[in-house]
């Protein structure tokens, strides 16, 4: 027998909190949830991106509620849980910085910097969410880790260590909270084309491009793509997986 598939995303009554949200992937991911009917908070850093991001969106109204937050910080993530305007169903752990350097040249603040943001900000935020879900059966962590923790990559030790643990941390919560009405998950994007990637130096560009199967880099609603999906109820059964969204850059 077989049943009538409903992948439109309806995301009504939805209470989101999507970290680095103004942004890149994030706001990508932001504006996705607000058109499929959610509420969304946006925890982020930078004060510019609120203010663009918060004109953007302008035509959701209300939905969309922005909170001056460094997830690095304990302090800064309990305050925004704190002062969070719902009781959440969706947590996206989106935020993250890069600090590139080779082996031999990255201090020991450059390490920090990242690991602070990329690995102890997912804890942060989860953390300190932990107390504000809904008490439903259908919760969701999803943390955006990156291809290079499945294979690495020159010159950042920094990043591939967060983005690894992020992986680590995802099984071990889905071990542990799958009873509790979560589903844990993590995405591991490619490259794709965000300020971020835009930052690199055009010829490095070109070289990453053209190693890439699908032969372009991804854009950020391919990522929210897959974030959506594991966030729906469709996915009520899948956790403790990691979905790479790449072009096939990692086979
Ligand atoms: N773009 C890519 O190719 C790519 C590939 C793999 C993984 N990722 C990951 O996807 C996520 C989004 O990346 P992006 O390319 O959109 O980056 P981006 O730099 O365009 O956006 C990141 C957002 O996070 C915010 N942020 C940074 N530090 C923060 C902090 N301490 N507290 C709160 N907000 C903070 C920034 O202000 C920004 O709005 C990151 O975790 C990144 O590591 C990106």
């Amino acid at each position: 027998m077989t049943t009538q598939s409903n992948l439109k995303f309806n995301f009504q009554n939805k209470n989101v909190v999507v970290t680095g949200g103004a942004r890149g992937i994030g706001l990508q991911l932001t504006r996705q949830f607000l058109e499929a009917g959610a509420n969304v908070a946006v925890w982020e850093y930078s004060t510019e991106s609120i203010e663009t991001a918060k004109s953007e969106l302008a035509a959701f109204g209300s939905r969309v509620h922005f909170q001056q937050v460094d997830v690095s910080k304990f302090e800064s993530t309990e305050k925004a849980a704190q002062s969070l305007p719902f009781a959440a169903h969706i947590l996206i752990n989106n935020a993250g910085i890069t600090r590139d350097k080779s082996f031999g040249k990255m201090t020991h603040e450059d390490f920090e910097a990242v690991i602070d943001t990329n690995l102890t900000g997912v804890f942060n935020c989860t953390k300190s969410l932990m107390p504000k879900f809904a008490d439903t059966p259908d919760k969701r962590i999803i943390s955006i880790s990156s291809v290079v923790a499945l294979y690495g990559n020159f010159g950042q030790t920094n990043y591939v260590a967060a983005k690894a643990g992020v992986i680590g941390m995802t099984k071990t919560w889905a071990r542990e909270l799958s009873r509790k009405g979560f589903t844990v998950n993590a995405v591991a994007p490619g490259f794709t084309m965000t300020p971020m990637v835009e930052a690199m130096p055009a010829e490095a560009r070109k070289t990453i491009e053209e190693k890439i199967p699908a032969g372009r880099f991804g854009k950020p609603s391919d990522i929210a793509n897959a974030c959506m999906f594991l966030a729906s109820e469709e996915a009520s059964y899948i956790s403790g997986t990691v979905i790479s969204v790449d072009g096939a850059l990692v086979v």
